[in-house]
């Protein structure tokens, strides 16, 4: 009786709230990009191509600072390096920025700020599609921190990465070792190596993605949620209008990784999906699918024949956590569907040099609450500073030496 209640309540609450998002319009912030929201925040902000060994061509997007070291941050999958400041005030890049960090952030190939080549066209070259989180690690993550320490003239830097953007980290480090000691502490928010134990509907739409994915091979689909194709624009106005809004929040965000209209309050979702989702590929969801499917965190299975060609073996080869030397702070949200607990306990185990594990106070944080949840300051942002700071400190010393 109590409990029902308490649900209608929500309900009005969330209804009222999101019509009058309606009657107000879109809010400003969906729209501008990371360079028009850094310059509405207060920052300056650079944009630099970064070309990769394989011909793409990334934004990189730079809020000069001048007290403190480089810090890289990485963005999640269908997203983009929005994702650290549409929160505006309160986002990471300028909360970071405000505290004079030396503030990058990236941007992986494929989206929204990703879908150019040096020769490849994404519209008619299906080749430019033929990419998973491996090369977005493996090319695009090299090829950023390799620009920044150039352009700095550092030895290293710090880097936060959320979901996909820890993964990335994973391959590079483990494929190329030498990475290792360009990065001075990596910093996990919601880390995805292993996906041992995806909870439903995520693990269910996983265990149908051979049956999916064979449906997109036949229809040509290889880029999904671009930003501007027509299903995404769709679902976009769907989601920012009113009831329906409310629909799309309870229908499609919430059970994929949860959204607690506490920490994600609805007056917020016409920014998120102004932003997101800004575009993926068939192959880098298809190998998540194969990680959780096969509980390994390992290259692309290719099947049979195409795996002897390529590894020499007949099933992908696991990448090699040994090979992460660097110091990595994990950051894990007790209510992540997607990070569970879990999950990350195996990554840590795998892990050599693990400077620090955080597990979230709120119950109900979750997989997007590290990037879009109001009260990441309050939450968040403490243990993210105070590694900053340790290792900066260890930075002093060792020159000291
Ligand atoms: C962001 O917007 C500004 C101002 O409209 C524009 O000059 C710039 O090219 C845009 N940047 C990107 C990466 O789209
Ligand atoms: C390295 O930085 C210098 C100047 O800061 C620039 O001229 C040069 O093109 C950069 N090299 C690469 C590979 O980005
Ligand atoms: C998140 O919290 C809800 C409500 O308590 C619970 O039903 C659900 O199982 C939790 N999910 C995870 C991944 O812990």
């Amino acid at each position: 009786m109590k409990q029902s209640y308490c649900k209608t309540t929500i309900v009005i609450l969330a209804i009222l709230t999101t019509t009058q998002a309606l009657f107000k319009g879109t809010p400003e912030d969906a729209k501008l990009n990371f360079t028009e929201l850094g310059h509405k925040y207060g920052h300056r902000v650079e944009e630099y191509d970064v070309e990769t060994e394989d011909g793409y061509i990334l934004k990189l997007f730079h809020i000069p600072g001048k007290k403190k070291g480089p810090v890289l941050l990485v963005h999640g999958i269908t997203n983009t390096a929005d994702a650290f400041i549409i929160r505006g005030k309160k986002s990471l890049a300028i909360t970071l920025a405000d505290d004079d960090y030396d503030v990058w952030a990236g941007n992986t190939r494929g989206n929204r700020y990703g879908r150019r080549h040096t020769h490849l066209n994404p519209d008619i070259d299906k080749s430019f599609w033929d990419f998973s989180f491996h090369e977005a690690g493996y090319y695009d993550l090299a090829a950023t921190i390799d620009f920044i320490l150039n352009a700095t003239g550092e030895k290293n830097l710090r880097s936060i990465g959320h979901s996909q953007g820890t993964t990335v980290h994973f391959v590079l480090m483990s494929t190329k070792p030498e990475y290792n000691e360009k990065i001075e502490i990596f910093i996990a928010l919601a880390p995805v190596a292993f996906l041992n134990h995806l909870k439903p509907p995520l693990s269910t739409v996983l265990e149908l993605g051979p049956i999916i994915n064979l449906d997109f091979e036949d229809l040509g689909l290889e880029e999904l949620f671009r930003d501007h194709d027509s299903a995404t624009e769709l679902m976009k106005i769907l989601c920012s209008q009113g009831i329906i809004g409310l629909l799309c929040y309870l229908d499609v965000f919430s059970p994929l990784s949860g959204l607690d209209p506490k920490r994600v309050e609805p007056e917020f979702y016409e920014v998120i999906v102004g932003h997101t989702p800004a575009g993926t590929n068939r192959k880098t969801l298809v190998h998540f699918s194969q990680v959780s499917l096969n509980k390994r965190f390992a290259y692309y299975d290719y099947g049979l024949s195409k795996n002897l060609q390529r590894y020499g073996s007949s099933v992908p080869p696991s990448y090699d956590l040994g090979k992460v030397m660097a110091r990595v702070a994990l950051m894990v949200g007790k209510n992540d569907s997607v990070a569970t607990v879990e999950d990350v306990d195996i990554l840590r185990k795998k892990l050599s040099n693990v400077a620090g594990y955080y597990l979230l106070e709120p119950e109900l944080w979750n997989h997007v609450d590290f990037v879009w949840a109001n009260d990441m300051d309050v939450y968040l942002y403490p243990k993210i500073f105070s590694v900053l700071q340790k290792f900066e400190e260890h930075n002093a010393c060792s020159n000291d030496i």
